[in-house]
């Protein structure tokens, strides 16, 4: 198992990242690899620093049976050492992470992970911010982060 270490990272950390973070760990501990993890989300924006995820992201995580605790924070320079992977939602948060000087080996968009989505070209493969939209947007990034975490899992556990 070569990376160990996650990061996942969206602009705000209110909606997308948390999401794949809870999906994440539930997935984790449901394969009982959770113990040889550390597992995170941040954002690259400071709005929400300190509150809780976006009550539409904890509704749909209650729907599929998955909590969503986290409590948001900004992406710092010292994540780009103390975590072996950063998954990006989209190609913005990547460009951001590089700009903050984030090495690029370590910097993964998170829907290349989905193997439904292996030939896609990666303009094609953002988690669409459902800030602005309405639940539905949600449900849809759900099943997207729901794939992706699938993916990424296997990759790192074989
Ligand atoms: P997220 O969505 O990046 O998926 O957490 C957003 C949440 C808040 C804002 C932007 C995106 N905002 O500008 O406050």
């Amino acid at each position: 198992m070569a990376h160990q270490r996650f990061l996942f990272v969206c602009l705000g950390n209110i909606c997308r990242s948390p999401l794949a973070e809870a999906i994440f760990i539930h997935r984790a501990r449901e394969q009982d690899l959770l113990e040889s993890m550390r597992i995170d989300s941040a954002g690259i924006g400071h709005w929400h620093v300190g509150g809780r995820a976006d009550p539409r992201t904890i509704e749909v995580g209650r729907l599929h049976g998955i909590e969503v605790p986290s409590i948001a924070r900004q992406v710092q320079a010292a994540d780009f050492e103390s975590f072996d992977l950063l998954l990006a939602m989209d190609r913005e948060n990547r460009r951001d992470l590089l700009a903050l000087g984030c090495e690029p080996s370590r910097i993964r968009l998170m829907r290349s992970f989905d193997p439904t989505l292996a030939e896609t070209h990666e303009r094609k493969l953002d988690v669409p911010d459902p800030y602005l939209g309405g639940p539905e947007g949600f449900e849809e990034i759900y099943h997207m982060l729901q794939r992706a975490c699938e993916g990424l899992l296997q990759e790192v556990s074989s």
